[in-house]
């Protein structure tokens, strides 16, 4: 039929958006599957020979052993309630907006938003979707930080939906939205990096002609997004720790604003002091972003291929 070939039959094969929402979300949530385990070696090496004690644990290796051995699998996963529900929160809203807006702005010839638009797509979704994703936080820092406090002082959260009807209820609803804006201001960061880097670097990488759209060019590309976000978000974190860890002295506080934290470590440190622990920082944020596009782009494609029927493929973002 000649209809198959009509601009209505071409649109009615472009993914739905709720499937966007669906697909982003699924992608988070299976990269913290895996994530979440690193996260934790992550935590307990840094721990293991604290002041100065022998080591505990010599390799990851060894760690990883020693954690299945003594809390089993359960302990490997401590916090992954509210860490999955966080990404089914913050991720499937903000890859759900992204990808629709994706697709409202492509430019007329089927090429992707141009990297500024991209930029500012990436900017408004990493926003709205932090402020789904901040109750999902506040239990997800809770939870994972109890287990440090004095048994008395413990908050005993069970799971994720346990931490977040008990805050409502004992603290009232707003709480649930406390440090909304400092985590809305890095979401928007990390998403205005992660998001068009992407986009644009499959971009960049198709054109070589050494790429197709499969594996190796979402593994590239999403290799590139990890890295370019990193860079752009590391400096932003060490400011906002030492703010937040700044001290008194003789009454006086030790800096008057962010920028006061700014321009002081680039006086007295350097600019190169501002990626200082790139690697740990790398290592907790570069597998989820890698995992979450290529999770994507596998469902978007198996989706497209089975339910949809077109043999061509259209990334969503
Ligand atoms: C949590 O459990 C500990 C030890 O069982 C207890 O001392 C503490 O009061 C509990 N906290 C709450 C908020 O119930």
């Amino acid at each position: 039929m000649a209809g198959d070939t009509s601009a209505k039959s071409v649109a009615e094969k472009l993914t739905p958006n709720y499937i966007k929402f669906l697909f982003g979300g699924l992608a988070g949530m299976s990269a913290t599957l895996f994530v979440q385990p690193l996260d934790l070696l992550k935590n307990r090496m840094q721990m293991s020979g604290e002041g100065g004690k022998a080591k505990e644990h010599k390799t990851s290796f060894h760690a990883l052993r020693a954690i299945w051995k003594t809390e089993g699998f359960r302990g490997m996963y401590t916090g992954l309630s509210a860490g999955l529900f966080r990404q089914a929160t913050y991720t499937t809203a903000r890859l759900g907006i992204y990808q629709s807006l994706f697709e409202h702005f492509r430019r007329e010839d089927g090429r992707p938003p141009k990297f500024l638009t991209n930029l500012l797509l990436g900017i408004v979704s990493g926003g709205l979707g932090s402020f789904m994703g901040t109750p999902a936080e506040v239990a997800l820092v809770r939870m994972t930080l109890d287990g440090r406090l004095p048994m008395q002082e413990r908050r005993n959260y069970t799971n994720v939906f346990n931490a977040l009807i008990r805050i409502a209820k004992e603290e009232g609803v707003l709480k649930l939205w406390r440090g909304a804006m400092p985590t809305a201001g890095r979401a928007m960061i990390v998403n205005a990096a992660q998001m068009p880097t992407y986009s644009q670097a499959k971009e960049i990488l198709l054109a070589t002609k050494y790429f197709e759209q499969g594996l190796p060019l979402h593994s590239t590309a999403s290799m590139i997004s990890a890295l370019v976000t990193t860079a752009v978000s590391l400096p932003i974190d060490i400011v906002k720790t030492r703010y937040q860890n700044m001290k008194t002295i003789n009454g006086v506080p030790e800096y008057r604003s962010i920028l006061d934290v700014f321009t002081r470590i680039l006086r007295s440190e350097g600019i190169a002091s501002f990626w200082k622990g790139f690697t740990p920082y790398f290592s907790r944020l570069g597998p989820h972003t890698i995992l979450t596009f290529i999770f994507i782009e596998q469902m978007n494609k198996h989706y497209r291929k089975h339910v949809l029927k077109s043999n061509v493929y259209t990334s969503t973002l």
